[in-house]
């Protein structure tokens, strides 16, 4: 037997088709997004990292290295009278990474136009507050760098 009238019209079938597509494409889309956002998994910050005495022997003072803690960017500057000091090389307005400028002493934030000083601390453009510091701790033949998350500017 075949019926004479469907029981969904034409319209109501392709409007049907094209809500359920566009529900798809938002879900598609959207579930990422939303995943970024509000899922950001923490991955713990490592008790310590070292660096070879011998590399930080190496670099001329007044100058910048670069290195990993973790997942954070870290910058170890030794300073004209040989002072060693670590931050995070994480911008605190939105996380770009700074470098070094030796002939201002200065850290420098491309993003934004921003600068902190060879202590840390902001001194122009828009971030907020001071770079976070790392302890220094040099021994014989490493040096240990700690992530001191009091010493985090609030
Ligand atoms: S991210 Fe560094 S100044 Fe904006």
């Amino acid at each position: 037997m075949r019926l004479k009238e469907s029981l969904l019209s034409r319209r109501d079938f392709f409007t049907g088709l094209l809500g359920g597509g566009l529900a798809a494409l938002a879900g598609f889309i959207g579930y990422p997004v939303v995943r970024f956002l509000f899922h950001r998994k923490k991955i713990p910050l490592p008790k310590g990292v070292t660096i070879a005495m011998t590399d930080i022997e190496k670099m001329a003072p007044n100058s910048a290295a670069y290195f990993t803690y973790g997942n954070l960017p870290g910058v170890l500057l030794k300073t004209e009278t040989g002072e060693l000091r670590a931050f995070s090389a994480k911008c605190t307005h939105l996380d770009c990474n700074v470098q070094y400028r030796p002939e201002e002493k200065k850290f420098f934030c491309a993003c934004h136009d921003g600068y902190f000083d060879d202590q840390g601390l902001n001194i122009a453009g828009p971030p907020p507050r001071p770079m976070d510091v790392f302890s220094v701790e040099p021994g014989e033949e490493n040096l240990v760098v700690r992530y001191q998350e009091e010493s985090k500017h609030t």
